[in-house]
């Protein structure tokens, strides 16, 4: 790590957070301290803001142009993750990792076809699915959250039935439980849609977050996934949800189905969000490193301020990304009265009881799908100190509520 470099989420203050006009900032009101939705509270690194400056300067806003980012994404997954395997070829630059998701199973699938997810999972996953006429199919994750190669097997030869090619939409990292899967586990994962002759679609937004120096696997890069789909985006690891860009890359049994995706999709990206994401990957890993070592603290710290403040609370270690997934089935928690703040947010379980009488603001769990009911998702990239204040809140309503 480039010790230079000040941990960047201990830079901006409460205060200055506040003055934010994005949704984690403005979407409840101003009093909740807002550990939701992902967006860093961080400021992205010196390139990535120059590089936009530069561009407002000139006034170079108008549309992109060639195969800059998956050139630069191309050699950053061989500089960060000794894998080579990345051809710009058969790689598109997308608006944004939803979109290529949808893309790549409309390349795949027909209305109506089934798409396997492994619950519980990310909640667009299932929203963006259903928008696009897919019927979703769960194979969950084990109890520890692990990927379940037998029960995907199962659901996805029930999805065979009716379905002559069935997706696989895999988080790689996982986004809630911030698992990061590993090789054999993936392998497996890849042999079953072999066998099966179903096609997996990788999610790999978080892949440059896994902490303490834990290797990712590309999807792309494991035995028997050559015939998959990956999508990766800049957006989580340096906070660029606002200049939303991404890459939708196929293995080479796949390069003939990439090249049918309608014009339209590569139509709608954005050229300064390129050029971003471009100046993150090139110039941000010094940035990248101090950011890892700053989350790796605050993973650390939650699970010792779940000890402390939330008896009846379990979370398992994340392997990878900025969420924590909390456990609050074994809580007994009243039922939010009829004019709670939380009611018009629709939010249930604990995420509702923290919103109420601890003004934090959580993803409810519910939302995630089967396995989901009762759990909370916890972003923990933000300052210590928002951490610290957040739960302590949650510590002392729950104290009161007996
Ligand atoms: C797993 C996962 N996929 C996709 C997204 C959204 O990406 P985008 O805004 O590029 O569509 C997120 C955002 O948090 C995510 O966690």
């Amino acid at each position: 790590m480039d010790a230079s470099v000040p941990n960047p989420l201990e830079t901006l203050t409460l205060d200055m957070l506040r003055r934010r006009t994005s949704e984690k900032w403005r979407h409840y009101p101003a009093d909740m301290l807002p550990l939701w939705v992902a967006e860093m509270d961080v400021v992205p690194p010196e390139p990535v803001i120059q590089a936009v400056h530069t561009a407002m300067s000139l006034g170079d806003t108008g549309y992109p142009s060639g195969d800059v980012y998956p050139r630069v994404l191309s050699q950053f997954a061989s500089d960060r993750w000794g894998w080579g395997g990345l051809d710009p070829e058969r790689m598109v630059t997308v608006p944004d990792v939803m979109t290529g998701l949808v893309a790549a199973v409309e390349l795949l699938t027909d209305r109506d076809d089934a798409v396997v997810v492994c619950s519980p999972v990310y909640p667009p996953f299932y929203g963006y699915m259903r928008q696009a006429g897919r019927r979703i199919l769960e194979a969950p994750l084990t109890p520890t959250g692990r990927l379940d190669p037998e029960a995907i097997r199962a659901v996805l030869t029930q999805a065979c039935s009716t379905t002559p090619q069935p997706v696989l939409l895999l988080a790689n990292p996982h986004n809630p439980t911030g698992v990061a899967h590993t090789r054999d586990e993936l392998a497996a994962v890849a042999a079953v849609a072999r066998d099966l002759g179903a096609r997996v679609v990788a999610d790999e937004i978080h892949s440059p977050l896994v902490l303490d120096g834990t290797e990712f696997l590309p999807f792309l890069s494991v035995p028997g996934a050559e015939n998959a789909f990956s999508v990766f985006s800049a957006s989580k690891a340096w906070n660029l949800a606002g200049l939303k860009s991404a890459v939708l890359s196929a293995g080479p049994e796949a390069a003939a189905d990439l090249r049918r995706i309608p014009w339209t999709v590569n139509a709608g990206v954005s050229h300064v969000a390129v050029i971003a994401h471009c100046a993150a990957l090139e110039h941000g890993g010094p940035w990248l490193d101090a950011l890892l070592t700053g989350l790796e603290q605050n993973r650390d710290r939650v699970l010792s301020l779940v000890d402390e403040h939330l008896p009846g609370v379990t979370v398992s270690r994340p392997q990878a990304t900025y969420l924590a997934w909390l456990d609050g089935t074994a809580l007994d928690l009243p039922a939010p009265a009829e004019d709670a703040p939380s009611k018009p947010f629709g939010l249930t379980g604990p995420a509702a009881f923290f919103f109420d009488h601890a003004r934090v603001a959580l993803n409810d769990g519910a939302l995630y799908g089967s396995g989901g009911q009762g759990f909370v998702r916890l972003n923990f990239g933000t300052s210590s100190s928002i951490l610290r204040e957040a739960f302590e809140r949650m510590g002392t309503a729950l104290r009161k509520r007996r």
